[in-house]
């Protein structure tokens, strides 16, 4: 298995080009099952996690064909065609490789009357469980039944209209149901919807393909069903969780960088907080330019929230970067009951970190020293990433397929920074 090797302590100086936002990428793609017509993807992040969705779209009858796949992610085309679906089960064998694949569920369902989805099963990062997309297509009038690990679906006459309110916010669950109630008969109307941008994103996509929604960046959506989709081109939005790795790899090794195509304001939560630690930021036309102020950093406390609040996919960076601040910080993980795996091997590179159920208390040391780290999921392994750049000394990280999953180029886009990293293979 692949491991990623760091030879830390240089700042970074230079230019990172941020890709399309995996978890718009994945709800959009599946977006292609709403309508017969193509639905062309522009800006579309080449990861493993995008592979995987185009197997499980293709078993489904979805012709896919890519653009430009070689180059930069703006020149990136993906154009899904959902001519006939030729296949309404996701089998276990793709769900349990990315979840993200129960987001054929509601598309389905809508366009096709039936599905058969695999229950994801568990995660490293809680227990992520799938009840809400069930209950909200149940409320639409879907008969859901769990058999045999799937959850088989059936709206033989259509789905309707309903009012479902959110007990809790899911971004997941708000994406299928929102997708399912675009051809739905009548209005269906979300309430404590998600309003993250990849949410917002995929309302924008819908519209352009007919869809009838508003409430679009708000937590109460109104859909008005409409007899059929057709096809559209639509830009995907910039990777913010990426944006705001690169915008801590610059903060964490006391460099400079310029980030591109992305924008400060997808991650708004992120840079007061950040500004508060003494990250300074100066906004450009397509991005920022981010650097450490003089002073160093200190430690301040984060909490995660859904969107506009602090996400839980950077919770673990900061992390990280706390490690290195002066003072103590203390973050609080609110989303999922498990995200902190990646407190342990943080400490094993010399960082103090106190878990307490929900929160970790960080005191923060003058230095990291580099060690044979671990990680769990994608989140958990960049943060050891960060760790290592600005560690003394060597960080060799495994499980490096984590990365794949969601940071494209991630050692490329380093290394041309000014970063010693390198991914070495089996044969090394
Ligand atoms: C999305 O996951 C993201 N994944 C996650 O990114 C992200 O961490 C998460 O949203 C929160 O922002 C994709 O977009 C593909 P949720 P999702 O439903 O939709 C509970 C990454 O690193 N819940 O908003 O699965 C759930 O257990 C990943 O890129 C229920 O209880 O997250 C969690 O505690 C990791 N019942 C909370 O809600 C449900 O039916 C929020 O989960 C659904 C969710």
């Amino acid at each position: 298995m692949d491991k990623i090797r760091i030879r830390g302590g240089r700042p970074l100086h230079g230019s990172i080009a941020v890709g399309g936002a995996k978890n718009a990428a994945l709800p959009l793609m599946t977006a292609s099952l709403l309508t017969d017509e193509t639905l062309v993807l522009k800006n579309l992040p080449i990861l493993a996690d995008i592979n995987t969705l185009c197997n499980l779209l293709l078993q489904h009858g979805v012709g896919i064909r890519m653009e430009g796949a070689g180059g930069d992610c703006a020149g990136r085309v993906v154009e899904l065609t959902a001519r006939d679906i030729t296949n309404t089960t996701a089998p276990y064998d793709l769900v349990r490789k990315m979840r993200a694949s129960v987001l054929v569920l509601g598309p389905l369902v809508a366009r096709c009357g039936q599905a058969r989805v695999s229950l994801p099963g568990g995660c490293a990062i809680g227990a992520r469980p799938v009840d809400l997309h069930i209950k909200g297509l149940q409320a639409m009038g879907a008969e859901i039944e769990l058999e045999g690990g799937y959850m088989v679906a059936r709206a033989p006459n259509g789905l309707r209209g309903a009012e479902f309110v959110f007990p809790k916010v899911s971004v997941g669950a708000t994406e299928n149901l929102l997708m399912a109630a675009t051809l739905a008969k009548g209005e269906t109307k979300l309430i404590n919807a998600a309003r993250e941008p990849e949410v917002t994103d995929l309302a924008h996509c819908l519209v352009a393909m007919g869809a009838d929604i508003s409430g679009i960046g708000t937590d109460t959506l109104r859909i008005r069903g409409v007899e059929r989709l057709h096809g559209a081109t639509h830009r995907i939005v910039s990777d913010r969780i990426e944006t705001g790795t690169y915008v801590m790899a610059a903060a964490i090794t006391g460099g400079r960088l310029e980030i591109t195509n992305t924008s400060i304001g997808l991650i708004q939560s992120a840079v007061t907080v950040l500004e508060q630690a003494g990250v300074e930021f100066s906004p450009t036309p397509d991005g920022m330019i981010v650097s450490r102020a003089n002073g160093g950093l200190v430690g301040v406390d984060v909490m995660t929230e859904p969107f506009p609040g602090f996400p839980t996919d950077l919770q673990a960076q900061m992390m990280a970067l706390m490690c290195t601040a002066k003072g103590a910080a203390m973050i609080t993980e609110t989303i999922f009951e498990n995200r902190f795996m990646h407190a342990p091997e943080l400490m094993r590179m010399g960082a103090s970190i106190t878990v307490h159920g929900a929160s970790a208390l960080v005191r923060g040391r003058e230095r990291l020293t580099g060690a044979p780290v671990m990680a769990t999921d994608l989140r958990a392994s960049v943060s050891l990433v960060l760790a290592g750049l600005a560690a003394a000394g060597e960080t060799i990280i495994s499980r490096v397929y984590h990365l794949d999953r969601g940071y494209e180029q991630l050692e490329a886009k380093l290394a041309a920074c000014g970063a010693d990293i390198e991914r070495l293979t089996d044969d090394d």
